[in-house]
């Protein structure tokens, strides 16, 4: 007799507060994730529906082999895969690490495998590997873990991931706006890559961007802690100047970030970003967040009011 099962597993998307791209070179980054769920849900089906075209099947062209390589199965027992997204695709809020992260967890659960958040975060980072190409890994551990993370890549078979014992306080927390400026042109792998070359060509640009960068993530961390709000205005510009100058904020993300910072706050390009119009999710900070969202109205931009630093990977059913 055919016995129905269904599983639902939800994770978060994430944000850089600062540190993305420095992260692919071994220095620190500060993530927190996003209340932005992306829910998976499989359930058996003798006879599953299959639309080439969809993104739930890209999705599973990357994923199972991964899960067959791991758990050394010849096949998969039939499953219908439905994915929902809260989150806008591939503007750098770490989509692809959610869907994978929660894909493979319904997957496992479906198979009745055991599994741990590590288990997880180790086969998430071989799907981002095959989305990015050259990922440091931050988008997925924090995605899994959840809260406030600490990354860093010591070496390839060593990563410190730290939960930050304290979260946002809530004197900062409320003051920070998304503000969603576009689905870049290019993706993370392309922008992880034009980094890389600059690095080839101009070792010393890219290691004054690194250092700068790493002293101000640990600014940063303390900025948080003691909540000062003049200190995490100051640290978002500088770290966005930052950005700027290896490339990856456009002409466009720019425009936007002075018209915040001219009204005496402070905005960064967050993830990958781009060199050329759009760059995904802009992270803004101001005493009165109103403003903000008054700035993305009247360019039409879609912006979101959401928490940082909530749970990670869940099991839902
Ligand atoms: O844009 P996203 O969400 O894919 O974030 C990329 C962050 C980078 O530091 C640029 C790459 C990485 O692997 O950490």
């Amino acid at each position: 007799m055919f016995t129905k099962t269904k599983v639902t597993v939800s994770a978060p998307g994430k944000i850089h507060l600062l540190g993305e791209h420095a992260v692919v070179f071994g220095r620190p980054a500060l993530v927190a994730t996003v209340n932005l769920r992306i829910t998976v849900s499989i359930s058996s089906s003798l006879h599953p529906k299959l639309d080439p075209k969809s993104l739930e099947n890209e999705i599973r062209k990357v994923i199972e082999p991964i899960i067959k390589k791991a758990l050394k199965l010849k096949k998969i027992p039939p499953y219908e895969l439905a994915i929902t997204s809260q989150l806008p695709i591939g503007t750098g809020l770490g989509s692809s690490a959610a869907m994978s992260a929660a894909y493979i967890t319904a997957l496992l659960s479906f198979l009745k495998v055991k599994w741990d958040l590590n288990l997880i975060n180790e086969l998430a980072f071989e799907a981002e590997k095959i989305f990015h190409g050259n990922p440091s890994g931050a988008d997925n551990s924090t995605i899994v873990f959840g809260g406030l993370i600490w990354y860093r890549k010591e070496a390839n078979d060593l990563k410190l991931i730290q939960q930050i014992p304290f979260s946002i306080p809530q004197k900062l927390a409320k003051n920070f706006v998304l503000i969603n400026s576009g689905k870049p042109k290019q993706n993370t792998k392309d922008m992880v890559t034009m980094v890389r070359n600059l690095y080839d060509k101009k070792p010393g640009l890219v290691n004054r961007f690194l250092d700068y960068q790493e002293k101000l993530v640990k600014e940063l961390l303390q900025a948080v802690k003691n909540a000062d709000e003049e200190e995490i205005i100051r640290i978002i510009k500088e770290g966005e100047k930052n950005l700027e100058k290896i490339g990856v904020a456009s002409k466009f993300a720019q425009r936007i970030i002075r018209k915040i910072e001219a009204i005496g706050g402070a905005a960064k390009i967050c993830g990958a970003g781009a060199s050329d119009g759009p760059t995904g999710v802009l992270l803004c900070y101001h005493p009165n967040p109103l403003v903000i969202q008054n700035i993305a109205q009247s360019s039409s931009l879609e912006y979101f009011k959401t928490n940082l630093g909530v749970e990670g990977l869940r099991k839902e059913s």
